[in-house]
């Protein structure tokens, strides 16, 4: 049997099964320190009429032979040369155990693992897998290719050695959280997760919402090399600061106005609730007269109700319209005339449009009856405003 293959040398000898039917488990001497944990390696196996690579990962590392304690009773003396003076002079002295959790054989047709469920025989050579091949099965995409993301390369080998690249897609279109401990590396990772969708080779449009102002260093970016192409791509970054976004208040709710006021008592709480609840019914009232005025504009009370609603938000430019619209369209002796034409008034002030307003006044005061509530305040208004009544 050749043990030696020249690529991926022989690291250990499979000793059996391991604990569950996924797992076996090698005898190493592990001169050079290669079997590290979470290292990747494989045996060969017969599968359907050919032979496999059954790949794993190195999940325990135990040693089963040490050297004796007493090797090491004078900490200056290296054990091994205490060893030397006993005569061990042959293989190196110390062994180890690998746990290995079996992932499967490749199929690049599937694009995944597939296991045999059958562990080693004792002694078959386990070997270190090659750069290569773990290049080929634990990335599906290659560098700068469209819709890669090349976040690294694999710990365990050297530097850049196995480029670790994964499928934009599988994320893009659905969702992705990103899950470690504090100071793990979550922000720079996802940091180099958006520098490679900005990349000419991803051209992605990516709207990130940064509480903690951790990414504001992709707008220097936008102009480096890295980032733009002979073609003249360029990623386009606006950073907008908190001051700059507004946050319109009839899409708050409760629990939004509960964070904003932390201190808000349970009294306070309760006629809050009750003050937006009446507030989303008032809205939805003024979207049900916007359509009725929609569909026939000579609905003069709808006219009024909406006029009345959008005064109270102070939105008096179109208050004042629908004041107007309502006060044309009803008939004479209608019971809320005199009151449209008082809130028209107010409106008006309120635009600086003085002419409006006084001849609004004079209206209401001419149709509003001599006990009507707000008749003093009219008189009121008119003199401020320098109109007189004949
Ligand atoms: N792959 C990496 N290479 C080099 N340095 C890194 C890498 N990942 C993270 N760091 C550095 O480690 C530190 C912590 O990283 P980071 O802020 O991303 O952690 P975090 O998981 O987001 O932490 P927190 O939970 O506090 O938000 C930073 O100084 C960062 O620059
Ligand atoms: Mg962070």
């Amino acid at each position: 049997m050749a043990l030696e293959n020249p690529i991926n040398p022989c690291i250990g000898t499979a000793k059996g099964p391991g604990e569950t039917p996924h797992e076996y488990t090698f005898v190493t001497p592990d001169t050079d320190e290669s079997v590290k944990n979470g290292e990747f390696v494989y045996y060969e196996a017969n599968v359907a009429g050919s032979s496999r690579q059954i790949v794993g990962r190195v999940t325990q590392r135990r040693p089963i032979r040490l050297y004796p304690d007493s090797f090491m009773a004078d900490p200056r003396v290296p054990p091994g040369h205490v060893a030397g003076m006993l005569g061990y002079h042959a293989d190196p002295h110390e062994l180890f155990e690998i746990t290995v959790r079996i992932l499967g054989f490749y199929e690049p047709a599937l694009g995944d693992f597939i296991n045999p469920r059958l562990p080693p025989r004792a002694g078959k050579p386990v070997h270190l897998c090659s750069d290569d091949l773990l290049a080929k099965i634990l990335s599906k995409r290659t560098i700068e290719q469209r819709g890669s993301i090349h976040v690294g390369s694999l710990l365990s080998r050297d530097p850049g050695s196995v480029p670790i690249v994964i499928d934009a897609s599988a994320f893009t279109s659905t969702h992705l959280a990103i899950i470690a401990s504090t100071g793990a590396g979550k922000s720079y990772l996802a940091g180099v997760m958006l520098e490679e969708l900005m990349k000419p080779h991803n051209r992605a449009c990516v709207l990130i919402i940064d509480p903690h102002g951790e990414y504001s260093t992709l707008e220097e970016m936008a102009n480096h090399e890295t980032f733009t192409d002979e073609a003249g791509y360029r990623p386009n970054v606006r950073v907008f600061k908190p001051e700059q976004v507004k946050v319109r208040v009839n899409t708050l709710d409760m629990g939004d106005y509960r964070a904003l006021l932390p201190n808000l008592s349970e009294r306070q709480g309760y006629v809050l609730n009750g003050a937006l609840r009446d507030l989303g019914k008032e809205t939805a009232a003024l979207a049900s007269y916007q359509r009725a005025i929609a569909l026939d504009s000579t609905l003069a009370e709808a006219h009024f109700k909406l006029a009345s609603i959008l005064q109270d938000r102070r939105r008096h430019q179109q208050a004042l319209k629908h004041f107007a619209a309502a006060t044309k369209t009803a008939a004479p002796k209608t019971r809320w005339l005199p009151d449209a034409y008082f809130a028209l008034t107010k409106s008006a002030q309120r635009l600086r449009r003085k002419k409006r307003a006084i001849a609004a006044l004079k209206k209401y005061l001419e149709i509003a009856g001599k006990k009507h509530p707000t008749r003093p305040e009219g008189l009121r208004m008119l003199q401020q405003l320098g109109g007189s009544i004949k």
